[in-house]
């Protein structure tokens, strides 16, 4: 079968698709005919050695997926061969650019009947990233503002209907071109941080969710109510500044609960994923030069395999 995988950490011409024998799923484990296989930013940091989850290569590339159930492991019971599930591989983040994937049964869920494999393999880790940053580790709830930095981005997309549905009032902070697209999301209240400073045009909110890092994330904490929270699936860095709020990083931990939870959004029409630049698995590495600035849609980047 085919994969795309990295015999060493580099730029994007590390990045190869070659035949390698096809997995077999061990207990616990689900061997997957992938139908299509999104891409994000964590890949490339596993690409660069950088990730601090990853295994040392040779690796497959690839952590969200979209497919059919082509082998139950040995245990699984949830699962059954010809199953059309979505979800994540392992906890490596690692496997699913491929044409045949082992997953993690634990770590997938039946795929909404609303949803195409693309729009599917498009949203787990970001869907579930939104979810958690805004329900498990920012306790939102109805009637609070939440700041998203990075709104118009992936996880940001997520965390704006997420808020919406939940009854949240959000202000989106993004660059001039995404303004009508935030508002369209349903985001309330928009800042252009190329034309003023979040900090001066905001009045203080409860919750931050910060896809962004870096001084945006630093700056964040100026805006944050006394008792607010500060989440961020980029910087772990402590806020000394602020000791009267309280500042969370994490790692997406991406489960069959919290897709169901996700799925019955998507199936109730709540929730719409967005789908960027569509391409085969032989270009896989013109996906990574994308996350790396490359030109490309806006929305999630996702390969199509085995059709
Ligand atoms: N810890 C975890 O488990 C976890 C899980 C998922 C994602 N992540 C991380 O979260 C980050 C976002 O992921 P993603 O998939 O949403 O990426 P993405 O789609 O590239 O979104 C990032 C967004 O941030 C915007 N942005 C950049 N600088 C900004 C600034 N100063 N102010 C406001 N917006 C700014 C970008 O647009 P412009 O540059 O055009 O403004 C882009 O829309 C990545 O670093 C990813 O690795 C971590």
């Amino acid at each position: 079968m085919k994969a795309a995988r990295i015999h060493r950490f580099g730029a994007p011409d590390v990045v190869v698709v070659e035949d390698v024998p096809r997995p077999t799923p061990a207990a616990g484990e689900l061997l997957i005919r992938v139908a299509a296989s999104g891409v994000g930013p964590w890949d490339a940091l596993i690409r660069e050695g950088r990730s601090k989850v990853s295994p040392t290569p040779p690796l497959t590339l690839g952590s969200d997926l979209s497919g059919v159930v082509e082998e139950a492991g040995p245990s699984v019971s949830e699962f059954k061969r010809g199953d059309e599930i979505y979800g994540v591989t392992n906890p490596q983040f690692c496997g699913a650019n491929a044409q045949y994937a082992v997953a993690h049964a634990n770590m997938v869920a039946l795929r909404p009947s609303r949803l195409s494999h693309v729009e599917a393999a498009s949203a787990p880790v970001i869907a579930v990233t939104a979810w958690q940053m805004l329900f498990e580790h920012g306790n939102a709830k109805p009637d609070q503002t939440v700041m998203i930095l990075g709104a118009a981005g992936n996880v940001g997309a997520y965390a704006i209907q997420l808020a919406m549905n939940a009854g949240l009032q959000v202000i989106s902070v993004v660059r001039s071109k995404d303004i009508e697209y935030v508002k369209a999301l349903g985001s309330q209240t928009v800042v252009n941080y190329q034309s003023s400073e979040f900090q001066d045009a905001v009045r203080p909110v409860d919750l931050v969710l910060d896809t962004v890092g870096g001084e945006t994330r630093k700056r964040s904490s100026g805006v944050l109510k006394s008792g607010g929270v500060l989440v961020s699936v980029v910087s772990a860095d402590p806020m000394s500044e602020r000791p009267d709020v309280r500042s969370v990083f994490f790692y997406a931990e991406v489960s069959t609960e919290r897709l169901n939870r996700i799925s019955r959004l998507f199936s109730s029409g709540r929730l719409t994923p967005q789908v960027g630049t569509l391409l085969p698995l032989n270009d896989v590495r013109t996906a990574h030069e994308m996350l790396g600035g490359a030109p490309h849609k806006r929305g999630k980047i996702v390969l199509e395999l085995n059709g």
